[in-house]
């Protein structure tokens, strides 16, 4: 029978916010030390201490933003620890990851705010940073906000200047905590509501003396829909008092860890149903929206989802959450896409956990070397939608069905944007067969420019490693152009596709 994929160019979502495409790295097994950082090792080649093997695969990503320090580490972290002569850093304990673990010691805070910086830099990446609620304080997040961003004559703004960085880092993304309502302080959706809004305001006040750029606020939402509906009823406490608790903030998160089976050792049901449970993503989005639009209807406050991925079993808390990283995984990561480009009208940023070695992560590193996973070829892929307008798409497949999970898993997942004169689609077929696919478009003459295929030759249980890392590279794959909009594809078993039209 095969499956249909009509592309409705007439019919756009919205532009696709390129900071979809966004990362996570947080002070955590060997993501910072060891996969970001290296400092003075010379094993692998480093500028001023950033390993560049791991920063020229990240660069090829374009990754457009980066989310740091946390996480739970977020919410236990002092800022001022993390700056100044690295060899007067202070040594804490990090409460949330290095219990268990022999080899990773505590935190040195050799890696701090510069130094993010300076990854930043030499990734071209956007900066956002998450504070500390837990046991932090608003002056403490509002000290971090004028070090970072204040360009006048203060002694925090100097003491930037004395660290190396005269100018401004102008950090638009700033996130008011992390999960508070587990590990950032257990508190109940009234109390955040409390906590947020002291926070906000004190960062705003910051905020309206900074020269540049404004600031965006980013509050913690929750996967539960009735949290984030008590946190926004609650955070509206004060009107009667003061206008626009709901002005404070410009994001809300929500994060999203999904798993089924092993990281390698898992049967065609649990393939199946890590697929349906990677659905939830979209679900979660349209909750928070959904809480949104009665709480604050007249706002423009956009969805961000800044952690997501799968967390398989076998990343426990004593192996610093590493896991392998399979092909089934990364075929989740582009629905999850997928997903979130139909909901490009209310999305603003999604944060892949984490960037390296730990848990979705792509790129994995050891002593000598990085290399990329089949997560990171999917990014690769689908990064070439960033800044396109999402096209309405509809899907004609067989649904396999999961039992007692709230999602099916349609065959066929695709998107489509538009980019000027080209038209860029993306389908997986998750079949354990190949799938015939056929794609139209609505202009007759449109005609194909380009076209590859992820894992055409790749089981879904393969990982990477590095020395079969490029097994797992785009191949060319056969496309029909029928002469009428409509174009053939034979796409092979769990295999990813990418298709450029102009039209
Ligand atoms: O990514 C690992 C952890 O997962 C983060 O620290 C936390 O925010 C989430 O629970």
């Amino acid at each position: 029978m095969g499956s249909e994929i009509y592309v409705h160019q007439h019919e756009p979502i919205d532009t696709i916010n390129p900071n979809v495409y966004g990362h996570f790295a947080e002070h955590l097994g060997r993501c910072i030390y060891g996969g970001l950082w290296v400092g003075e090792d010379d094993r692998v080649p480093t500028e001023d201490g950033v390993r560049m093997d791991t920063v020229e695969l990240l660069a090829d990503l374009e990754m457009p933003v980066l989310r740091w320090p946390g996480g739970c580490f977020a919410d236990d972290y002092h800022w001022e620890d993390g700056i100044g002569p690295r060899e007067e850093r202070p040594t804490r304990r990090n409460a949330f990851w290095t219990q268990g673990r022999a080899d990773i010691p505590e935190e040195p805070n050799e890696f701090g705010t510069e130094e993010f910086m300076r990854v930043c830099d030499l990734l071209d990446t956007e900066p956002y940073l998450a504070a500390n609620v837990g046991n932090g304080s608003p002056g403490e997040a509002a000290d971090w906000l004028e070090y970072c961003n204040y360009d006048g004559d203060t002694e925090l703004a100097n003491r930037r200047a004395e660290n190396g960085s005269e100018d401004p880092h102008d950090v638009k993304f700033w996130g008011v905590g992390n999960e508070n309502w587990g590990c950032g302080g257990r508190l109940s959706p009234e109390e955040y509501a409390e906590q947020f809004r002291r926070y906000a305001t004190y960062l705003r006040s910051v905020d309206g003396m900074l020269s540049e750029r404004d600031v965006d606020l980013v509050s913690v939402g929750h996967i539960n829909e009735d949290w984030n509906r008590k946190f926004l009823d609650a955070l509206d406490d004060c009107a009667e008092f003061v206008q626009g608790p709901y002005d404070l903030m410009d994001h809300m998160s929500v994060h999203r860890y999904y798993e089924a089976g092993g990281d390698t050792d898992f049967d065609d049901e649990e393939y199946f149903r890590l697929l349906a449970r990677s659905r939830k993503v979209g679900g979660d989005v349209d909750d928070a929206v959904d809480a949104l639009s009665t709480y604050a209807p007249e706002s423009d406050i956009s969805i961000i989802v800044d952690e997501w991925g799968v967390w398989h079993p076998e990343a426990t808390n004593t192996n610093g959450l590493e896991q392998e990283n399979t092909v089934r995984d990364a075929i989740s990561a582009a629905g999850v896409f997928d997903d979130l480009h139909e909901r490009a009208d209310v999305v603003s940023m999604a944060n892949i956990a984490q960037t390296v070695n730990v848990l979705q992560c792509l790129v994995q590193t050891d002593e000598e070397d990085a290399w990329a996973t089949p997560t990171y070829q999917v990014f690769d892929l689908y990064e070439n939608h960033a800044g396109g307008t999402a096209l309405d798409t509809v899907i004609e497949t067989d649904e396999h069905e999961v039992e007692d999970e709230p999602y099916d898993v349609p065959l066929v997942s695709a998107s489509a944007s538009a980019h000027g004169d080209e038209v860029f689609v993306t389908l997986s077929n998750r079949a354990l067969e190949s799938e015939d696919v056929t794609v139209s478009l609505e202009d007759k003459s449109a005609s194909l420019v380009d076209s590859e295929v992820l894992f055409a030759d790749n089981a879904v249980e393969e990982y990477s490693t590095k020395d079969n890392a490029d097994e797992f590279t785009p191949d060319d794959v056969d496309v029909v152009a029928n002469g009428d909009g409509t174009f053939a594809v034979a796409v092979p078993e769990s295999a990813v596709v990418g298709l450029t039209f102009e039209a």
